[in-house]
């Protein structure tokens, strides 16, 4: 089966960069999300990240412009799902709402149809639970910014098929990104390793050891890291690093993923980091 329409469910922060690359690759994308603004927003973002691109002399403004003709919005899941090959769920990480995206869409669906999520942390197996086609529920798992980063997990739970994986990995090489095969486990492999990283960092900065911005300057110089772990957090949104080291330690009980009470405090108050204009730091100027 050749890919040849997409579907992204989500137009936020990973939606906007994951339906960027699928059109930017010639893919029909269609991009659903629960309001106009905001896929008016996402769409936004799409033509800023292109602009740069074409300023940088990467891709021409015709190529620009074919790239988003190939990109319609919907907030409709009938409408933007029903006869895609592919569908790429990237909604917010809260379970019920991917459950019942799941659920819906394997009803809109063609049989042939490929559900993938890229979810963080979320077994697949439990995405692949409320349908009937495990065998073609899968993750591929973005990392951000999409359009700039080349590495893609993809997941396969213990029913996801071959034809399924092989299809998925033909897809994300001819999108221009480098894929490695995970097994179905909570974080995978990146957010295993980055969640339980940056959760020690916030522990440091609560326990006074040193300042957000030392702490970060002292992870740039010393392991050539382009940004530092509070600046990383910013980068991903600080409500979505709290809930994937929730869904982490919700899963399996590790104390170490415990998200530290700072997250949990700064999420409730809306410091989601560069999204809201601040998080441990400030983007309003
Ligand atoms: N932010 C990252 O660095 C990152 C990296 C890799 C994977 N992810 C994963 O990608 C997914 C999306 O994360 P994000 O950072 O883009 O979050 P985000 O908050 O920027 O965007 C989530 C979008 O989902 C939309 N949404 C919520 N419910 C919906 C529904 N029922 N139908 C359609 N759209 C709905 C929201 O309106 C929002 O626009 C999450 O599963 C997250 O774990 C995030």
């Amino acid at each position: 089966m050749d890919i040849k329409k997409v579907c992204v469910i989500g137009a936020g922060v990973m939606g906007s960069g994951i339906a960027q690359v699928c059109a930017q690759s010639g893919y029909e994308t269609n991009v659903i999300d629960i309001s106009d603004d905001i896929l008016k927003r996402g769409l936004e973002n799409i033509k800023k990240s292109l602009s740069k691109f074409v300023e940088k002399g990467k891709i021409t403004k015709e190529m620009m412009d074919e790239t988003v003709g190939r990109i319609k919005l919907s907030t409709s899941r009938e409408e933007g799902a029903k006869d895609a090959d592919l569908v790429i769920e990237a909604a917010s990480e809260i379970i019920d709402i991917k459950k019942d995206i799941f659920s819906d869409l394997d009803k809109i669906c063609p049989e042939h149809t490929i559900l993938a999520s890229n979810t963080s942390t979320i077994p697949i197996s439990l995405l692949g639970s409320v349908t009937r086609r495990q065998d073609k529920v899968i993750g591929i798992h973005f990392m951000n910014p999409v359009p700039l980063m080349r590495g893609v997990e993809v997941i396969k739970s213990l029913v996801t098929s071959e034809d399924t994986l092989n299809i998925s990995l033909k897809f994300v090489n001819s999108i221009g990104k480098e894929s490695v095969v995970v097994k179905d486990s909570p974080g995978f492999i990146s957010n295993r390793i980055m969640t339980i990283f940056v959760n020690e960092a916030v522990k440091l900065y609560e326990a006074g050891l040193s300042t957000i911005e030392d702490i970060d300057k002292m992870v740039r110089l010393s392991f050539n890291w382009p940004m530092g772990p509070f600046q990383l957090i910013d980068l991903i949104g600080v409500d979505i690093v709290h809930d994937m080291l929730e869904s982490i330690y919700q899963e399996t009980g590790w104390e170490r993923y415990k998200p530290t009470p700072l997250l949990k405090r700064m999420k409730e108050v809306g410091w989601l980091g560069r999204k809201s204009n601040k998080g441990f730091y400030d983007y309003s100027e």
